[in-house]
């Protein structure tokens, strides 16, 4: 562990008081913190970059940031998938400068150097003249090598070729997040590609509250219960639920499906079966013909959380969102959603919000359209939730730079003080009750770490 200093002597653990559990506003915005949060934490640890669906095919592919660093992610001949630096080893150019498509060969439009879709340098044109590939060895010049991972689908990298490998670093979460991800045989795939935005806000803003800032909720949102009728109408009771979070800064907000909706379906009566409780309110994205796999896929200790008390929205670290919404119609369907987000650094006041918006693929057509519809009307670009949270993201970017105001803190004083429920069937730090600031006080901690240790 370091000491990481800013210029003026100010230490991360200055900034980040663990006594007091007090945030300094400065660091959301100090522009010096931004460099190094580029090496030592989006340099270091596991980021999402896409799902495999969005390059099906040999030749395929997409290209996305990890951090500030552009990266090219391609489909190869035997079905694996390559993540590289989207950089060329002659000048610096980007190589690829498309957003998706399918290329044997990329070829770089400033002096031609052209590389297969692995990586590997070819050659470039040298005109009956010695140039590169023979002065220096071919090995050298290829495009820079991400470590990939995929998990459910979802295409995970990271330039820590030596650190924690995916399955550490999501930790005891990932028996949560395997009942978002890993729950159908052929798992899931994107709709389409991720819808993005530009915000005038520092990442920070966005991704400590979706380390499950719950409180928000009752105030910024407020419409949702007041409008939309979301809860019975009453938001209260959506406060109230079980959080489960790790010092890797991962977390999700576990709360109670509508109780309306449960009692209409006589979900109270305590001789249904697991497998007729889950017939009642299948969890998002699942049809009752798809519960067998569910089945198959979820221990029963998971399937008995995802009937009683399903995640429904979280963050994984450091800058991933995700919703896992039930959307109660009229008629007593429930459409199911599941959209993940990433906030994507842009400099120390803008972000990328990417909306990634998903369903399972042995889901129906119909069920799938459905989703798609509602994901857009309510998450996103156009959607009507995400509107409020990102009203608040710029205002904070621009008080953390007051003179006065960079000096006062984020308050992350309300602690969990509840036991949990002796049944929890899951592991990982569980905080029962009223929503309060653990997981998002966690998030911070796991941001410390990284700030703090050697890039
Ligand atoms: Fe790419 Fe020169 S920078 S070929
Ligand atoms: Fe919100």
């Amino acid at each position: 562990r370091t000491r990481t200093t800013l210029s003026d002597g100010t230490t991360i653990d200055d900034l980040i008081n663990i006594e007091t559990r007090e945030v300094q506003l400065r660091a959301i915005s100090d522009p010096e913190l931004y460099d190094i949060e580029m090496r030592k934490v989006f340099g270091k640890t596991w980021l999402l970059l896409g799902h495999e669906s969005e390059i099906p095919n040999p030749g395929d592919f997409i290209t996305r940031l990890m951090g500030s660093d552009p990266v090219l992610i391609t489909r190869q001949k035997d079905g694996s998938i390559r993540v590289m630096l989207n950089v060329c080893p002659h000048r610096g150019m980007r190589v690829c400068t498309a957003d998706a498509g399918n290329a044997k060969v990329h070829t770089c439009i400033y002096h031609g150097w052209a590389f297969k879709n692995d990586g590997d340098f070819i050659g470039a044109p040298v005109a009956g003249e010695k140039m590169h590939g023979d002065i220096l060895p071919k090995e050298k010049l290829g495009l820079t090598q991400a470590r990939s991972h995929l998990y459910g689908g979802l295409i995970f990298a990271t330039w820590n070729l030596e650190g924690p490998s995916f399955d550490e670093f999501l930790g005891e979460m990932k028996w949560y997040y395997d009942m978002l991800f890993c729950r159908t045989d052929k798992g899931l795939e994107a709709l389409g590609p991720p819808q993005r935005f530009t915000i005038k806000a520092n990442w920070k803003t966005a991704c400590e509250q979706s380390a499950s800032d719950g409180f928000h909720t009752l105030t910024l949102h407020r419409w949702l219960g007041e409008f939309a009728k979301f809860g019975d109408g009453d938001l209260t009771t959506s406060m109230y639920g079980t959080e489960v979070s790790s010092l890797q800064g991962h977390s999700l907000r576990c709360m109670p499906v509508a109780n309306k909706f449960k009692q209409a379906a006589g979900f109270r009566d305590g001789n249904l079966t697991l497998e007729e409780k889950l017939a009642i309110v299948p969890p998002p994205g699942i049809t009752k013909e798809m519960l067998p796999e569910l089945i198959r896929n979820l221990s029963p200790e998971q399937l008995g959380l995802l009937v009683d008390s399903p995640p429904q929205v979280g963050g994984m670290f450091p800058n991933v969102l995700i919703a896992f919404i039930y959307v109660p119609q009229p008629d007593g369907e429930i459409i199911g959603l599941t959209s993940l987000h990433t906030y994507i650094p842009k400099g120390p006041d803008e972000l990328e919000f990417c909306n990634y918006i998903l369903a399972e693929k042995d889901a129906p057509e119909e069920h799938k359209q459905k989703a798609l519809q509602f994901a857009v009307r309510m998450l996103g670009t156009s959607g009507m939730v995400e509107q409020d949270d990102s009203d608040t993201w710029p205002h904070i970017t621009q008080t953390a730079k007051g003179a006065a105001a960079r000096n006062i803190t984020m308050k992350y004083q309300a602690v969990c003080t509840t036991p949990p429920r002796p049944d929890w069937p899951g592991p990982a730090l569980v905080y029962e009750g009223f929503t309060k600031d653990d997981t998002q006080w966690n998030w911070w901690l796991a941001y410390r770490e990284l700030m703090n240790a050697p890039a």
